[in-house]
């Protein structure tokens, strides 16, 4: 028997008070409808079906692209029983089990929602669970034998049942000709003179109760968007402890499930990991750094508040403190770049070392060099960027300046202070500075020339 998932993803988001579509949110890395598509695709056999308004579903569509989906557009928000009726026609020809999710409840795991499916036999079963507080939630009311009489709205509930613990979850498993038969039935006399979908319990059904509370909290404000993704991160760095990574401050921890951790790598606080990040084994990241799309090698030393993205680094490399490694950065193994420097678009070799305040851009820089203090790579004419050229062996002094396109032979040494324009073939000394001046008791002169002997 087949199982459908229709996720409802059309209200208005009011409590968010924004411009944006809710469900598009980012939790913990990733817009929050998204992670109810991966449970929906994992405990379902059929194309999943999204209700969406008509503001928002061409963005929402757009962003869901890589995703195999049906749409079905609710015209104007009257309640989640409207949700569903939206999605009437779209499901002509589909007989079988409906799995109904909210768009904005993204910590339900597949795990907690294929029991559910399991267990449950009856034709309109729903998931409740017991909330330490339920305020904001639908609560389940049952009469003296534990049968379930209802689902009131907190806006509906009278004193007495505000107090009740147990919540709808508004996770439904339901038979489709039943669902839409009940749904027929629904009014709109309530608080909010909405269709609510609750009204669907009230003919009889199941009660899956479960226990991870936390699976269900529905994404509302911006304190419950920040209560979720703290709650996903946790969960990320356990994980990870659990494998043999040692996470310094698993409450400071923000790293996106795409991203991978090898035993052995010691994660400090405050570091955000983002995208297709590998992290490899021994590889230490000190506090405040940001690594997204980037691989960091083995036994790597990633000092505080440095900035990697879609870089390579390679093994036993030292990067940071404050540095900038920017898109197309290779670094190769045993290199060391040190504070203020930024990388875009270049490959250094093996045992290089840039230590301070430097700029290299579109650069090929070979084996064991040395780049002084305050290098710069002129890349940029205004129209083009050019490449710069270092072989192997060469030592550049403190400030010096590229102007690219420009190449520099082996084991070539360039003089501090140089501005070079001309390639520098192997071995040579590069110098262009002007010679230095001493002008003998200047100051003296100077000093009697304005009368002040006290300067
Ligand atoms: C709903 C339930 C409540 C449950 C809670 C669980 C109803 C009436 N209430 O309340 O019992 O405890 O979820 O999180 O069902 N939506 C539409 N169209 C609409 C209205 C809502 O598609 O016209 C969608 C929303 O985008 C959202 C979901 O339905 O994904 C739930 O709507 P929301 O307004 O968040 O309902 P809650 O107040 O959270
Ligand atoms: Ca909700």
């Amino acid at each position: 028997m087949g199982v459908k998932a229709l996720i409802l993803a059309a209200g208005k988001g009011t409590r968010m008070k924004s411009k944006y579509p809710k469900v598009l949110f980012d939790v913990a890395g990733k817009p929050m409808i998204e992670y109810v598509l991966n449970v929906a695709e994992t405990v379902c056999n059929d194309k999943s079906v999204v209700v969406v308004n008509p503001d928002s579903y061409q963005q929402i569509k757009e962003h869901l692209n890589k995703f195999n989906v049906d749409f079905a557009i609710q015209e104007s928000q009257n309640g989640t029983a409207d949700a569903v009726l939206a999605a009437k026609t779209l499901l002509n020809n589909y007989n079988g089990k409906i799995l109904i999710l909210c768009g904005d409840m993204p910590l339900m795991t597949s795990e907690t929602l294929s029991d559910f499916i399991n267990k449950v036999s009856h034709d309109i079963s729903f998931i409740s669970v017991n909330a330490n507080d339920p305020s904001g939630y639908g609560r389940v009311v049952r009469g003296a034998d534990g049968s379930v009489l209802g689902i009131i709205e907190e806006k509906d509930a009278n004193e007495y049942e505000k107090k009740i613990t147990e919540i709808n979850t508004g996770v439904y498993l339901v038979e489709k000709q039943e669902l839409f038969t009940r749904l027929e039935r629904i009014n709109n006399n309530n608080a909010q003179k909405e269709f609510y979908l609750t009204d669907i319990v009230k003919e009889g059904c199941e009660v899956y109760v479960a226990k991870q509370e936390n699976e269900f909290i529905g994404i509302n404000d911006r304190k419950s968007l920040a209560q979720a993704s703290k709650l996903l991160w946790l969960k990320r760095a356990y994980a990870f402890m659990d494998d043999g990574v040692t996470i310094k401050d698993p409450d400071n921890f923000y790293c996106d499930e795409s991203v991978m951790i090898e035993p052995d790598a010691e994660i400090h606080p405050n570091v955000v990991l983002k995208g297709e990040t590998k992290i490899k084994t021994g590889t230490i990241v000190y506090s405040g750094c940001k690594i997204e799309n980037s691989i960091v090698e083995k036994s790597c030393i990633i000092k505080e508040n440095t900035v990697i993205t879609e870089a390579f680094v390679g093994e036993k490399s030292q990067v940071g403190p404050m540095a900038h490694l920017r898109p197309g950065t290779v670094l190769q193994r045993n290199n060391k770049i040190g504070n203020f420097v930024e990388v875009k678009k270049s490959e250094i070799g093996e045992n290089s070392k840039a230590s301070h305040l430097t700029y290299i851009g579109d650069a090929f820089i070979g084996k064991n060099v040395n780049i002084g203090c305050g290098t710069i790579t002129c890349n940029y004419d205004g129209i083009k960027k050019h490449q710069t050229v270092i072989h192997d062996n060469v030592f550049v002094g403190s400030d010096v300046q590229f102007v690219a396109p420009v190449e520099i032979g082996k084991s070539a040494l360039i003089a501090a202070g140089s501005t070079i324009t001309k390639n520098v073939p192997e071995n040579a000394l590069a110098i262009s500075r002007s010679d230095q001046k001493n002008i003998e008791n200047w100051v003296l002169k100077r000093k009697k020339k304005i009368n002040r002997e006290d300067l």
